[in-house]
């Protein structure tokens, strides 16, 4: 049966292999995208909607487009992000704004305005192993996704509505995210030369991880899991890595901050 799925991020990496996913098994699928170039990337059949996670009136104008071409959502399946990294030392508060706008804020503006389609339906959000907390560097990335998973978990317990909401969490994947966060922290990076052996080695990480890191592939099988689960989890890991981050997590904060800056130590000065 055709179902009705909302996907943003769908020019690219997770996005873009949820998107394919979808259209393929012959669902409507609206697909966001903020950058008309990339427009010729999207599937075939698609029904394309532009959205900016940085300007409010083009989610309020995609929220209305939706509700103009259908009255029901099956599943609003939030994907774009970006990584804001370096020291906090040094990061500008206009930077992690940046980075909550996009990743946390966006995704509740269009969420809230989408509800009233989404009744026994699902909201899958795209988060991250970030979300445990546990890597230096990228604190805003890991807030922005701990603040993404707490709020829509509220949301979930609080609302009399029944949808169902959920948060998968990928470790690392190969996708253009990891070279797009090198560019767009680039700025940012100059301004951190007191680390600049953390910051080396945080660009040779995500230049390896965006080539070996797993197909966006294993993240659509997990999601095409909890969306068609009876009763899905609220969480879903995606990789060993994932699955690592999570265990370690539950260390004491002392234990977990001794263990992260014995293995940076060894990695920034191998
Ligand atoms: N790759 C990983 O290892 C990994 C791991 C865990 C979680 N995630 C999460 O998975 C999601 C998808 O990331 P990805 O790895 O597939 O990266 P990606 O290939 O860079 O895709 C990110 C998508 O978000 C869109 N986007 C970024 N900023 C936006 C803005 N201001 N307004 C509207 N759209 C915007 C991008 O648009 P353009 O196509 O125009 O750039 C792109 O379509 C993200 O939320 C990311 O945090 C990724």
């Amino acid at each position: 049966m055709e179902k009705t799925y909302v996907i943003t991020g769908a020019t690219s990496g997770i996005g873009k292999a949820l998107t394919e996913y979808f259209i393929s098994k012959g669902n409507k699928v609206f697909a966001g995208y903020r950058d008309e170039n990339k427009l010729k990337l999207l599937p075939e059949g698609v029904i394309p909607f532009y959205i900016d996670s940085m300007k409010s009136d083009s989610i309020e104008a995609a929220a209305k487009f939706i509700q103009s071409t259908t009255d029901s959502i099956d599943t609003l399946i939030n994907v774009s992000g970006c990584v804001v990294a370096g020291a906090m030392e040094h990061l500008p508060v206009s930077e992690l704004r940046r980075q909550f706008e996009v990743n946390v804020f966006a995704h509740i503006d269009l969420s809230q305005r989408l509800l009233p389609l989404l009744e026994g339906g699902r909201i899958i959000n795209i988060s991250s192993m970030s979300s445990f907390g546990i890597f230096p560097f990228i604190a805003p990335y890991s807030a922005s996704k701990r603040a993404l998973d707490i709020m829509f978990n509220a949301m979930g317990l609080e609302m009399k509505k029944n949808i169902k909401i959920i948060s998968i969490k990928p470790g690392v994947i190969a996708t253009p995210l990891w070279e797009k966060s090198i560019k767009e922290n680039e700025n940012g990076f100059s301004t951190c030369q007191d680390y600049q052996n953390e910051i080396n080695f945080m660009v040779k990480n995500a230049r390896t991880n965006g080539i070996k890191g797993l197909p966006a592939e294993k993240v659509v099988q997990i999601v095409v899991k909890a969306d068609s689960a009876r009763n899905p989890r609220p969480s879903y890991t995606v990789g060993l890595d994932a699955k690592a981050a999570e265990l370690i997590s539950h260390l004491p904060q002392g234990v977990l901050n001794k263990l992260i800056k014995y293995k940076l130590h060894q990695r920034t000065n191998a």
